[in-house]
Formats: C-alpha cells, structure tokens, sequence
C-alpha cells in the first residue's frame, strides 16, 4: 500500500522545478494526478512526460475562468479531488526598495502577490467544497524567505510571510474537514523561478545564476551540505497532502536544509574560511 493510493492531487505550478520535482514524487506514491501550469511550452513538455498517467491542464492561478475549467476537468475525469499542491510562485529579483523607482511599486506588488499569495486563495475557493467532502488536505509553498531577510526584496519576502498566515487562517477557517499546511523550502536545484515583469526581469531566470557556484556557496553555508532537487521536497509534500496526516494543521515546515539553524559567529567563520572559486 502507498501512502496516496485512493489520493487525487491537484499540483498548481507543476511546469518545472519545485512542482514537478513534487509532481514526479507524488506519482510514485499512488496519486492520481491532475497538474495545472501556465507556461504552454512547459504545458507541452508535462503532456509528453506524463502522458496518460497525469491529467495536464493549461491554466493561470490568476484566472477564476482558469480555475473552475480545470475544476470540470478534473470532476470529469476523476469524480472528485482529495488535496491541492500549491506551488506556483515568482520571484521579484531580490532588488532593495531604494532602488526601486517609486512608479513601479504598484505594478511589482500586483504581480507578486497576484501570483504568491492571490493565486492560492483564488485555488483554495474554486476547489474548496471537492476538498471537504474528500475530507483532503491543502500544501502550499513558502520560503525561507517568509522567516528571514534577503530570500528576496519586499515584495517577494512580504508575500511568501503572507502564504505563512495565509496558512493559519485557511487552517482555523477550513478544520476540521481541510487540513492546511505549508513547506517552506531553501534552495532548489533545478529552479527556473523567473522575475517579475514590472522590474523588466522576467527574462530573468535563477537557472541563469550559475549553478556550479551556486550549488558549492549553498553546500558551504548550510549544515547538511546538499542542495536538494525539487523531488527531494517530495516526501513533505506527499504526507501533508494525504490523508494519513491526522495530527498537523496551520504549521509551515521550514525545509531549510539547516540554514537557519546556526549562529551568527559560526556563519562568519564559515564565510572567512570558504575558498575562492
Ligand atoms: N527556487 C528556490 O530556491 C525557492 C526557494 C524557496 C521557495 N521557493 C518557492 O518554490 C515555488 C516553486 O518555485 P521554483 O523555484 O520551482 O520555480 P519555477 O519557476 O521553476 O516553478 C514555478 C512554476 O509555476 C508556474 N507559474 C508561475 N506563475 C503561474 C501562474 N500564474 N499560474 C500557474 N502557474 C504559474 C511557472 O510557470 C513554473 O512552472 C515558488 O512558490 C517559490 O517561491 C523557491
């Protein structure tokens, strides 16, 4: 027996890096899949690798249109869904507020938060009634950021604390049928997370960071000296969006490899003594 046989999941932002590392995950757990992404090319790409053993829909967490058409997809083709993976995001390029011109604040603020902290609610509506009556689960996706500065700038820091009491109040609103959770990660290898449009960043991708530096500073700094692949979160995922969960609601797992938990005089020795590359 798996641990999501007799699971539906819906994954939103499944098209690459966290979501369909999870996505994959799910899979060899029994799942029956159902992946949103918005990304047609990434759309594509899902089609192709999972073929018939996941039901791919084209769609944007922004969209109520969006949303309620992969709702009738999926009772169609399921009868019903169980839990929601939520894993769509954006980053906004870590750009400090100084350097912001005040003119763009608005539009950068919009698109973040459309996209980090509306899309979630937006999902969490449109299924809520399929997740109760599956007495199911709802997993969404903050950051180390919501926890720490310089994961990001305001916009991006700001919205992924947002998702963390987003969390609390889906779970006090939605128990006892819907349990709520998050997973808050660090790094991921294999992130394509983009910026956001309103800085001209969207071009911008953390694949362009170069991924031998980024993997060895990450190893250097962290307690566990891995960075983990996005399948590596699967396992989170896969027990907050099941049924055997029965004892959390309204918590936010920080999957930080360690990060967080270390002095401020051990970091510095670590910096000082990290060979030049
Ligand atoms: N990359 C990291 O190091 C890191 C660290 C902590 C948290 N996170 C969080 O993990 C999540 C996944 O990020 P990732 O790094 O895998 O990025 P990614 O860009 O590889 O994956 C995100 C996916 O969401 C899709 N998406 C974006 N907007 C959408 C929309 N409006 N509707 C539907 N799908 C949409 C994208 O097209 C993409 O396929 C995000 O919430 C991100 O904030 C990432």
């Amino acid at each position: 027996m798996k641990l999501l046989d007799d699971h539906i999941v819906l994954v939103t932002g499944g098209g690459s890096g966290l979501g369909l590392g999870v996505a994959r995950h799910l899979l060899t757990e029994g799942a029956q899949l159902a992946v949103l992404e918005v990304d047609p090319d990434k759309v594509k790409a899902l089609s192709e690798e999972f073929g018939d053993s996941a039901l791919v829909l084209q769609g944007d967490v922004r969209s109520i249109g969006d949303l309620q058409d992969a709702r009738s997809a999926i009772v169609e083709r399921f009868g019903r869904l169980t839990s929601i993976v939520a894993t769509q995001g954006i980053w906004d390029g870590n750009v400090p507020l100084v350097d912001i011109p005040v003119e763009q604040i608005d539009a950068l603020f919009d698109e973040v938060y459309s996209i980090n902290v509306k899309g979630y609610v937006l999902t969490a509506k449109v299924f809520l009634d399929l997740i109760q009556a599956e007495r199911g689960g709802l997993v969404l996706t903050a950051s180390q950021a919501a926890f720490a500065a310089d994961g990001g700038g305001t916009a991006y820091t700001s919205s992924k604390g947002a998702v963390r009491s987003l969390v609390n109040q889906l779970a006090f609103e939605l128990g006892p049928e819907i349990r709520v959770n998050a997973v808050a990660p660090t790094g991921i290898a294999k992130s394509e997370i983009r910026g956001p449009a309103a800085l001209g960043l969207e071009q911008s991708k953390q694949s362009d960071i170069p991924a031998d530096a980024f993997r060895f500073e990450f190893e250097w700094l962290t307690p566990l000296q891995h960075l983990p692949s996005p399948e590596e979160y699967g396992p989170l995922y896969a027990f907050l969006a099941s049924r055997h969960n029965t004892v959390m609601t309204g918590q936010t797992l920080i999957a930080d490899s360690g990060t967080l938990n270390r002095a401020l005089g051990s970091m510095t020795a670590l910096v000082r003594s990290m060979p030049d590359r």
